[in-house]
């Protein structure tokens, strides 16, 4: 280690805290994304830069982790140049420099880890890891410059589906999630059965609104319960079965019928839960966060609830939904506010918990 960083990081990562609109430089690497963004004072987004690798995934109908990491190290040099560019900075401009180290691939997340701790290092910047998850649900601040904590957010993702208690900017209370498959990894799934490509979520939305919602019935007898705990492979399962009988059967089933009301089923049992966390938890406020966040008729179906359950909704822009840079950027913001630097020997962490 140089002499001296650590004291210079220190003493930067003070000078941040006391500015009044400091310059956070964030990477995203956890999955099939590259991103970079620059963002000023938490908030105020001066540029997204996101190079997205499904071209490289599609053919294999998911995510291959070994070609996502090697794209990554292909692609994350120019992607936080552009950033920087479309910024009109360079790294001289920046107050703090960030990177996502957990949840996601292992070799994907260090490769932005890595890359951002050289340019902090090299640089005398302070360095600081976020949560991606905490990135998802800071998505929020961006689209609603006002909103604070505490609020309820459902964050539904490929690889997550939980509902949580923003109790603080870094405090976070887990109070229901997936016993299964998360919800857009289920979207993925039932879209590759209905010969959708990847990412299947985009793709069965678009099918699902030629399609009658009511047309089929498929319940995850779980979710009826009261525990805020959901599942989806119950609901995933009944939809492969329908689809293999009918096969069998030599019937012909109308596939815009069978998208949207999977999507029905998996909207229906998200808004029930997580209405029900936010009144349980005495907030007024309900926000929803991650890729599936993007969807339509989650969007729409959750704002009437909420309002009929007479709290506040929120979304994120639908350019802070799917995976990026600019929420990283966010957590970090809050994070080196509170919390100060990371070392530089922060490792990856492939299953990181954002909260128990
Ligand atoms: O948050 P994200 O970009 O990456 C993870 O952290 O996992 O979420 C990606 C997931 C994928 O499963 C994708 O199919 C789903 O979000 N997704 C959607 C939509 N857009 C993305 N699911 C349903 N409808 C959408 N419009
Ligand atoms: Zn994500």
């Amino acid at each position: 280690m140089r002499l001296g960083y650590y004291d210079e990081a220190i003493k930067n990562a003070c000078e941040y805290r006391k500015k009044e609109a400091p310059v956070m430089l964030a990477i995203e690497s956890s999955c099939d994304e590259t991103a970079a963004s620059v963002v000023r004072g938490g908030r105020d987004v001066l540029s997204m830069s996101v190079y997205t690798q499904i071209p490289i995934h599609r053919k294999y109908g998911g995510v291959v982790p070994e070609l996502a990491s090697r794209s990554h190290v292909e692609k994350v040099a120019g992607v936080v140049d552009d950033a920087l560019e479309k910024a009109n900075m360079t790294i001289n401009d920046v107050d703090a420099v960030s990177a996502t180290y957990g949840p996601g691939l292992v070799g994907a997340l260090l490769v932005g880890l890595s890359y951002a701790k050289g340019l902090a290092y090299a640089s005398n910047k302070p360095f600081i890891g976020a949560d991606h998850i905490a990135g998802h649900i800071a998505a929020n601040y961006l689209s609603y410059k006002e909103l604070e904590p505490p609020f309820v957010c459902l964050v539904a993702s490929g690889g997550h589906s939980h509902i949580i208690l923003v109790e603080g900017y870094n405090s976070f209370k887990l109070l229901g999630r997936t016993r299964d498959d998360a919800a857009g990894e289920a979207f993925d799934k039932v879209a590759r059965a209905l010969g959708l490509s990847y990412p299947g979520g985009p793709e069965l939305e678009k099918l699902a609104r030629e399609g009658d919602a009511n047309a089929f019935s498929f319940r995850g007898g779980f979710n009826d319960g009261d525990s805020l705990d959901f599942s989806f492979s119950g609901i995933k399962t009944a939809v492969v079965n329908l689809m293999h009988n009918a096969e069998q059967k030599g019937e012909k089933l109308n596939r815009a019928d069978i998208a949207a009301s999977f999507q029905r089923s998996v909207v229906d049992t998200l808004c029930t839960k997580a209405v029900r966390a936010a009144k349980h938890n005495g907030v007024s406020t309900l926000a929803l966060a991650g890729g599936v966040s993007a969807n339509t008729a989650l969007r729409t179906a959750l704002e009437a609830e909420a309002k009929k359950a007479g709290l506040r909704f929120c979304r994120p822009d639908m350019r802070f939904c799917t995976d990026n840079a600019a929420m990283i950027a966010c957590a970090a913001h809050y994070a080196l506010m509170e919390a100060g630097p990371s070392e530089l020997s922060l490792n990856a962490q492939p299953s990181k918990e954002l909260a128990e």
